[in-house]
Protein backbone atom coordinates (compact mmCIF):
# COMPACT_ATOMS: atom_id res chain seq x y z
CA UNK A 1 0.00 0.00 0.00
CA UNK A 2 1.87 3.36 -1.22
CA UNK A 3 1.31 6.28 1.01
CA UNK A 4 -1.32 8.13 -0.39
CA UNK A 5 -3.60 5.14 0.21
CA UNK A 6 -2.63 4.63 3.35
CA UNK A 7 -3.76 7.74 4.45
CA UNK A 8 -6.99 8.02 2.62
CA UNK A 9 -7.73 4.06 4.65
CA UNK A 10 -7.27 6.31 7.44
CA UNK A 11 -9.23 9.42 7.18
CA UNK A 12 -11.91 6.62 6.24
CA UNK A 13 -11.42 4.12 9.39
CA UNK A 14 -11.70 7.69 11.15
CA UNK A 15 -14.97 8.86 9.03
CA UNK A 16 -16.07 5.21 10.01
CA UNK A 17 -15.77 5.17 13.70
CA UNK A 18 -17.07 9.09 13.98
CA UNK A 19 -20.11 8.04 12.48
CA UNK A 20 -20.82 4.78 14.54
CA UNK A 21 -20.37 6.59 17.63
CA UNK A 22 -22.63 8.96 17.04
CA UNK A 23 -24.95 6.38 14.99
CA UNK A 24 -24.61 4.65 19.21
CA UNK A 25 -25.14 7.74 20.77
CA UNK A 26 -28.12 8.71 18.89
CA UNK A 27 -29.47 5.26 18.65
CA UNK A 28 -29.16 4.86 22.66
CA UNK A 29 -31.46 8.09 22.87
CA UNK A 30 -33.86 6.39 21.11
CA UNK A 31 -33.96 3.60 22.34
CA UNK A 32 -34.58 5.27 25.87
CA UNK A 33 -37.15 7.92 24.74
CA UNK A 34 -39.17 4.67 23.18
CA UNK A 35 -38.79 3.14 26.60
CA UNK A 36 -40.15 6.38 28.17
CA UNK A 37 -42.87 7.27 26.00
CA UNK A 38 -44.29 3.50 26.10
CA UNK A 39 -44.47 2.91 30.22
CA UNK A 40 -45.91 7.13 30.23
CA UNK A 41 -48.37 5.70 27.40
CA UNK A 42 -49.01 2.52 29.08
CA UNK A 43 -49.47 4.00 32.42
CA UNK A 44 -52.25 6.77 30.97
CA UNK A 45 -53.56 4.52 28.51
CA UNK A 46 -57.28 4.70 30.09
CA UNK A 47 -57.15 8.46 30.35
CA UNK A 48 -58.50 11.17 28.03
CA UNK A 49 -56.04 13.24 29.22
CA UNK A 50 -52.44 13.68 27.96
CA UNK A 51 -49.34 14.02 30.06
CA UNK A 52 -47.88 17.25 30.25
CA UNK A 53 -45.46 17.40 33.02
CA UNK A 54 -44.62 16.23 36.69
CA UNK A 55 -46.21 17.93 39.84
CA UNK A 56 -46.35 16.63 43.17
CA UNK A 57 -44.45 13.66 42.26
CA UNK A 58 -47.28 12.42 39.95
CA UNK A 59 -47.47 12.82 36.29
CA UNK A 60 -49.50 16.37 35.44
CA UNK A 61 -52.94 15.37 32.90
CA UNK A 62 -54.28 17.95 31.08
CA UNK A 63 -57.22 17.89 28.49
CA UNK A 64 -57.59 18.82 24.88
CA UNK A 65 -57.51 22.22 25.33
CA UNK A 66 -54.56 22.96 26.84
CA UNK A 67 -52.07 24.62 25.25
CA UNK A 68 -49.55 21.32 24.88
CA UNK A 69 -51.87 19.18 24.15
CA UNK A 70 -50.46 17.74 20.78
CA UNK A 71 -46.74 17.05 21.93
CA UNK A 72 -47.09 13.87 23.58
CA UNK A 73 -49.14 12.37 20.38
CA UNK A 74 -46.26 14.06 18.42
CA UNK A 75 -43.65 12.80 20.30
CA UNK A 76 -45.29 9.10 19.51
CA UNK A 77 -45.40 9.76 16.09
CA UNK A 78 -41.40 10.65 16.04
CA UNK A 79 -41.03 7.42 17.69
CA UNK A 80 -43.48 5.54 15.18
CA UNK A 81 -40.97 7.33 11.97
CA UNK A 82 -37.85 6.35 13.87
CA UNK A 83 -38.60 2.71 13.98
CA UNK A 84 -41.27 1.67 12.45
CA UNK A 85 -42.84 0.10 15.44
CA UNK A 86 -46.62 -0.03 15.08
CA UNK A 87 -46.95 -0.21 18.57
CA UNK A 88 -46.09 3.19 18.37
CA UNK A 89 -48.38 4.34 15.70
CA UNK A 90 -51.26 2.56 17.63
CA UNK A 91 -50.42 4.77 20.55
CA UNK A 92 -49.79 7.73 18.36
CA UNK A 93 -53.42 7.41 16.75
CA UNK A 94 -54.49 6.93 20.32
CA UNK A 95 -53.69 10.23 21.40
CA UNK A 96 -53.95 12.17 18.46
CA UNK A 97 -57.69 11.27 18.10
CA UNK A 98 -57.81 12.54 21.89
CA UNK A 99 -57.91 16.02 20.39
CA UNK A 100 -60.53 15.61 17.21
CA UNK A 101 -62.72 18.37 18.91
CA UNK A 102 -60.34 21.08 19.38
CA UNK A 103 -61.40 21.59 15.66
CA UNK A 104 -64.42 23.35 17.04
CA UNK A 105 -61.82 25.71 19.13
CA UNK A 106 -61.18 29.41 18.55
CA UNK A 107 -59.71 29.84 22.44
CA UNK A 108 -56.15 30.38 22.10
CA UNK A 109 -53.13 30.80 19.12
CA UNK A 110 -51.49 28.17 20.32
CA UNK A 111 -54.01 25.75 18.01
CA UNK A 112 -50.74 25.23 16.05
CA UNK A 113 -48.93 23.74 18.42
CA UNK A 114 -51.86 21.07 19.36
CA UNK A 115 -53.06 20.67 16.12
CA UNK A 116 -49.86 20.12 14.09
CA UNK A 117 -47.79 18.59 16.15
CA UNK A 118 -50.20 15.94 16.44
CA UNK A 119 -52.66 15.42 13.79
CA UNK A 120 -49.73 17.29 11.35
CA UNK A 121 -46.72 14.39 11.85
CA UNK A 122 -50.17 11.65 11.59
CA UNK A 123 -50.23 12.89 8.39
CA UNK A 124 -46.84 13.44 7.43
CA UNK A 125 -46.33 9.74 8.39
CA UNK A 126 -49.20 7.89 7.37
CA UNK A 127 -51.09 10.09 4.43
CA UNK A 128 -53.82 9.28 6.31
CA UNK A 129 -56.53 12.05 4.66
CA UNK A 130 -59.36 11.81 7.78
CA UNK A 131 -56.85 14.17 9.32
CA UNK A 132 -56.93 17.10 6.84
CA UNK A 133 -60.39 18.13 7.50
CA UNK A 134 -58.96 18.87 11.49
CA UNK A 135 -56.16 20.75 10.20
CA UNK A 136 -57.60 23.01 7.75
CA UNK A 137 -60.27 23.45 10.11
CA UNK A 138 -58.30 24.53 12.79
CA UNK A 139 -56.26 26.50 10.35
CA UNK A 140 -58.97 28.82 9.32
CA UNK A 141 -59.94 29.09 13.24
CA UNK A 142 -56.42 29.95 13.92
CA UNK A 143 -56.92 33.02 11.30
CA UNK A 144 -60.32 34.31 12.74
CA UNK A 145 -58.13 35.22 15.63
CA UNK A 146 -56.19 37.86 13.07
CA UNK A 147 -57.12 41.32 13.42
CA UNK A 148 -55.89 43.38 9.94
CA UNK A 149 -55.60 46.72 12.12
CA UNK A 150 -52.70 45.67 14.36
CA UNK A 151 -51.99 42.65 11.83
CA UNK A 152 -51.24 40.07 14.25
CA UNK A 153 -53.42 37.13 15.63
CA UNK A 154 -54.65 37.55 18.92
CA UNK A 155 -52.60 35.40 21.31
CA UNK A 156 -54.25 34.84 24.60
CA UNK A 157 -57.99 35.83 25.41
CA UNK A 158 -56.96 35.92 29.24
CA UNK A 159 -55.31 38.73 31.39
CA UNK A 160 -55.42 42.32 31.29
CA UNK A 161 -53.46 43.50 28.03
CA UNK A 162 -56.14 44.71 25.19
CA UNK A 163 -54.57 42.88 22.59
CA UNK A 164 -51.64 40.26 23.82
CA UNK A 165 -49.44 38.33 20.95
CA UNK A 166 -46.47 36.54 22.38
CA UNK A 167 -43.64 35.47 20.62
CA UNK A 168 -44.62 31.88 20.83
CA UNK A 169 -47.02 32.69 18.69
CA UNK A 170 -44.39 32.56 15.62
CA UNK A 171 -44.84 28.55 16.39
CA UNK A 172 -48.48 28.21 15.19
CA UNK A 173 -48.08 30.14 11.67
CA UNK A 174 -46.36 26.33 10.18
CA UNK A 175 -49.66 25.15 10.29
CA UNK A 176 -51.33 28.51 8.57
CA UNK A 177 -48.27 27.65 5.71
CA UNK A 178 -49.30 24.43 5.87
CA UNK A 179 -53.19 25.60 4.71
CA UNK A 180 -52.02 27.44 2.13
CA UNK A 181 -49.95 24.57 0.63
CA UNK A 182 -52.46 22.19 0.71
CA UNK A 183 -55.57 23.77 -0.32
CA UNK A 184 -54.24 26.51 -2.24
CA UNK A 185 -56.05 29.35 -0.85
CA UNK A 186 -53.49 31.74 -0.21
CA UNK A 187 -55.42 33.31 3.16
CA UNK A 188 -53.61 31.25 5.51
CA UNK A 189 -49.99 31.79 4.26
CA UNK A 190 -50.92 35.99 3.91
CA UNK A 191 -51.91 36.27 7.75
CA UNK A 192 -49.06 33.82 8.41
CA UNK A 193 -46.75 36.53 6.41
CA UNK A 194 -48.28 39.60 8.25
CA UNK A 195 -47.68 38.07 11.46
CA UNK A 196 -44.11 37.63 10.99
CA UNK A 197 -43.46 40.85 9.63
CA UNK A 198 -45.47 42.39 12.43
CA UNK A 199 -43.59 40.66 14.61
CA UNK A 200 -40.24 41.60 12.96
CA UNK A 201 -41.05 45.46 13.60
CA UNK A 202 -41.89 45.30 17.03
CA UNK A 203 -41.37 42.24 19.40
CA UNK A 204 -37.71 42.87 18.38
CA UNK A 205 -34.61 44.64 20.09
CA UNK A 206 -31.87 45.98 18.18
CA UNK A 207 -29.62 43.12 19.45
CA UNK A 208 -32.11 40.80 17.92
CA UNK A 209 -33.28 39.59 21.61
CA UNK A 210 -37.20 39.71 21.58
CA UNK A 211 -39.91 40.53 24.37
CA UNK A 212 -42.08 37.75 25.14
CA UNK A 213 -45.49 40.43 25.36
CA UNK A 214 -46.51 42.93 22.85
CA UNK A 215 -49.95 44.60 23.66
CA UNK A 216 -51.71 45.98 20.74
CA UNK A 217 -54.61 48.62 20.73
CA UNK A 218 -57.35 47.08 19.00
CA UNK A 219 -58.55 50.54 17.85
CA UNK A 220 -55.26 51.86 16.40
CA UNK A 221 -53.15 49.12 16.01
CA UNK A 222 -50.07 50.17 17.75
CA UNK A 223 -48.72 49.33 20.70
CA UNK A 224 -49.59 49.96 24.05
CA UNK A 225 -46.79 48.27 25.99
CA UNK A 226 -43.60 45.52 25.45
CA UNK A 227 -43.15 43.08 28.27
CA UNK A 228 -43.08 39.69 29.87
CA UNK A 229 -45.55 37.41 31.29
CA UNK A 230 -43.16 34.31 31.31
CA UNK A 231 -39.54 35.90 31.59
CA UNK A 232 -37.59 37.29 34.82
CA UNK A 233 -38.49 41.26 33.31
CA UNK A 234 -40.01 43.03 30.88
CA UNK A 235 -36.18 43.88 29.32
CA UNK A 236 -34.62 40.33 29.70
CA UNK A 237 -34.40 37.47 27.18
CA UNK A 238 -36.24 34.50 28.30
CA UNK A 239 -34.79 31.45 26.75
CA UNK A 240 -37.57 29.58 25.36
CA UNK A 241 -39.16 32.97 23.81
CA UNK A 242 -35.41 33.40 21.88
CA UNK A 243 -35.72 29.76 20.95
CA UNK A 244 -39.45 30.10 19.97
CA UNK A 245 -38.83 33.26 17.71
CA UNK A 246 -35.38 31.42 15.73
CA UNK A 247 -37.86 28.19 15.01
CA UNK A 248 -41.01 30.77 13.79
CA UNK A 249 -38.43 32.58 10.83
CA UNK A 250 -36.77 29.68 9.87
CA UNK A 251 -39.96 27.89 9.19
CA UNK A 252 -41.33 31.18 7.39
CA UNK A 253 -38.19 30.90 4.92
CA UNK A 254 -38.93 27.81 4.73
CA UNK A 255 -42.47 28.16 3.42
CA UNK A 256 -41.39 31.11 1.76
CA UNK A 257 -38.36 31.47 0.98
CA UNK A 258 -38.47 34.89 1.46
CA UNK A 259 -34.41 35.77 2.31
CA UNK A 260 -35.52 38.61 4.88
CA UNK A 261 -36.77 35.98 7.17
CA UNK A 262 -33.54 33.70 6.89
CA UNK A 263 -31.07 36.98 7.57
CA UNK A 264 -33.46 37.79 10.75
CA UNK A 265 -32.87 33.71 11.71
CA UNK A 266 -29.47 34.14 11.44
CA UNK A 267 -29.48 37.71 13.35
CA UNK A 268 -31.26 35.62 15.83
CA UNK A 269 -29.12 32.53 16.14
CA UNK A 270 -25.91 35.03 16.56
CA UNK A 271 -27.79 36.67 19.72
CA UNK A 272 -28.51 32.85 20.62
CA UNK A 273 -25.04 31.97 20.66
CA UNK A 274 -23.26 34.76 21.84
CA UNK A 275 -25.15 34.70 24.76
CA UNK A 276 -25.51 31.22 26.28
CA UNK A 277 -22.32 31.17 28.06
CA UNK A 278 -22.73 27.45 29.47
CA UNK A 279 -20.27 25.10 28.73
CA UNK A 280 -22.76 22.73 27.73
CA UNK A 281 -24.90 25.20 25.91
CA UNK A 282 -28.48 24.38 27.63
CA UNK A 283 -29.16 28.31 28.79
CA UNK A 284 -30.57 29.76 32.13
CA UNK A 285 -34.29 29.69 32.08
CA UNK A 286 -33.82 33.54 31.54
CA UNK A 287 -30.60 34.78 30.00
CA UNK A 288 -30.49 37.67 32.18
CA UNK A 289 -32.22 35.86 35.49
CA UNK A 290 -30.00 37.67 38.68
CA UNK A 291 -28.89 33.99 40.21
CA UNK A 292 -26.69 32.99 37.33
CA UNK A 293 -24.86 30.66 37.82
CA UNK A 294 -27.58 28.88 40.37
CA UNK A 295 -30.10 29.48 38.08
CA UNK A 296 -31.91 26.63 36.92
CA UNK A 297 -31.42 25.53 33.06
CA UNK A 298 -34.33 24.88 30.32
CA UNK A 299 -33.95 22.16 28.21
CA UNK A 300 -36.53 22.59 26.52
CA UNK A 301 -34.90 26.40 25.47
CA UNK A 302 -32.19 24.21 24.25
CA UNK A 303 -34.18 21.27 22.34
CA UNK A 304 -36.18 23.73 20.26
CA UNK A 305 -33.18 25.92 19.50
CA UNK A 306 -30.84 22.45 18.27
CA UNK A 307 -34.02 21.68 16.48
CA UNK A 308 -34.07 25.03 14.26
CA UNK A 309 -30.79 25.52 13.92
CA UNK A 310 -30.15 21.61 12.19
CA UNK A 311 -32.69 23.07 9.88
CA UNK A 312 -31.26 26.66 9.61
CA UNK A 313 -28.13 24.78 8.75
CA UNK A 314 -29.49 23.19 5.71
CA UNK A 315 -30.24 26.74 4.34
CA UNK A 316 -27.11 28.70 4.35
CA UNK A 317 -23.63 27.45 2.90
CA UNK A 318 -22.06 28.59 6.11
CA UNK A 319 -23.56 26.52 8.27
CA UNK A 320 -21.49 24.36 9.94
CA UNK A 321 -21.59 26.84 12.54
CA UNK A 322 -25.39 26.30 13.64
CA UNK A 323 -25.00 22.30 13.08
CA UNK A 324 -21.67 22.29 15.67
CA UNK A 325 -23.81 24.31 18.00
CA UNK A 326 -26.82 22.06 17.94
CA UNK A 327 -24.90 18.61 17.91
CA UNK A 328 -23.09 20.11 21.04
CA UNK A 329 -26.82 20.95 22.70
CA UNK A 330 -27.72 17.37 21.35
CA UNK A 331 -24.70 15.55 23.02
CA UNK A 332 -25.35 17.54 25.77
CA UNK A 333 -29.71 16.77 26.10
CA UNK A 334 -28.46 12.68 25.16
CA UNK A 335 -25.89 12.66 28.50
CA UNK A 336 -26.69 11.61 32.08
CA UNK A 337 -27.50 15.53 33.13
CA UNK A 338 -30.38 15.50 31.11
CA UNK A 339 -31.96 12.49 29.55
CA UNK A 340 -33.87 10.51 32.18
CA UNK A 341 -32.97 7.00 33.25
CA UNK A 342 -34.79 4.24 32.07
CA UNK A 343 -37.77 3.62 33.82
CA UNK A 344 -37.36 7.03 35.80
CA UNK A 345 -38.83 10.69 35.29
CA UNK A 346 -42.38 9.04 35.38
CA UNK A 347 -41.66 8.44 31.56
CA UNK A 348 -40.74 11.64 30.45
CA UNK A 349 -37.75 11.71 28.15
CA UNK A 350 -35.60 14.98 29.48
CA UNK A 351 -35.45 16.38 32.74
CA UNK A 352 -34.56 20.24 33.90
CA UNK A 353 -36.93 22.15 31.77
CA UNK A 354 -38.64 25.43 33.21
CA UNK A 355 -42.17 25.89 32.29
CA UNK A 356 -43.20 29.44 34.38
CA UNK A 357 -41.04 30.59 36.92
CA UNK A 358 -42.42 33.69 37.93
CA UNK A 359 -46.04 31.75 38.47
CA UNK A 360 -43.50 29.16 40.49
CA UNK A 361 -44.58 26.96 38.05
CA UNK A 362 -42.81 23.88 36.40
CA UNK A 363 -39.36 24.61 37.59
CA UNK A 364 -37.02 21.87 36.93
CA UNK A 365 -39.12 19.58 36.04
CA UNK A 366 -39.55 17.06 32.58
CA UNK A 367 -42.02 19.22 30.16
CA UNK A 368 -43.64 17.22 27.32
CA UNK A 369 -42.28 20.07 24.58
CA UNK A 370 -38.84 19.54 25.45
CA UNK A 371 -39.29 15.62 24.95
CA UNK A 372 -41.21 16.43 21.97
CA UNK A 373 -38.32 19.07 20.46
CA UNK A 374 -35.34 16.90 21.55
CA UNK A 375 -36.79 14.01 19.35
CA UNK A 376 -36.94 16.27 16.36
CA UNK A 377 -33.79 17.47 16.59
CA UNK A 378 -32.18 14.22 17.12
CA UNK A 379 -34.78 13.30 13.72
CA UNK A 380 -32.64 16.17 11.73
CA UNK A 381 -29.53 15.28 13.09
CA UNK A 382 -29.82 11.38 11.54
CA UNK A 383 -30.87 12.76 8.33
CA UNK A 384 -28.08 15.24 8.26
CA UNK A 385 -25.60 12.83 9.52
CA UNK A 386 -27.09 10.34 7.00
CA UNK A 387 -27.09 12.47 3.80
CA UNK A 388 -23.13 13.57 4.62
CA UNK A 389 -22.42 9.75 4.61
N1 LIG B 1 -46.12 28.82 24.92
C1 LIG B 1 -45.91 28.83 26.32
C2 LIG B 1 -44.52 28.50 26.73
O1 LIG B 1 -43.59 28.46 25.97
O2 LIG B 1 -44.36 28.27 27.91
Amino acid sequence: MNQKSFLLTLIAVAVLSVSCQQKSWVDQSIDTAGYQLTMLADEIADSAKLPRSIRNGAVRLEDLYDWTSGFFPGSLWYMYEFTGDESFKSKAQQFTNLLYNLKEYRGTHDLGFMVYCSYGNGFRLTGDTSYVPVMVQTADNLISRFHPVSGTIRSWDFGEWQYPVIIDNMMNLELLFWASEHTGDPKYKEVAVRHADITMQQHYRSDFSSYHVIDYDTITGGVRSKGTFQGYADESAWARGQAWGLYGYIVCYRFTQDEKYLDFARNIASFIMKSVDTNDRIPYWDYNAPDIPDAPRDASAAAITASALFELSTFVEDGGSYFSYAETILKNLSGEAYLAKKGENKGFVLMHSVGHLPANSEIDTPLNYADYYYLEALKRYKELAVAAN
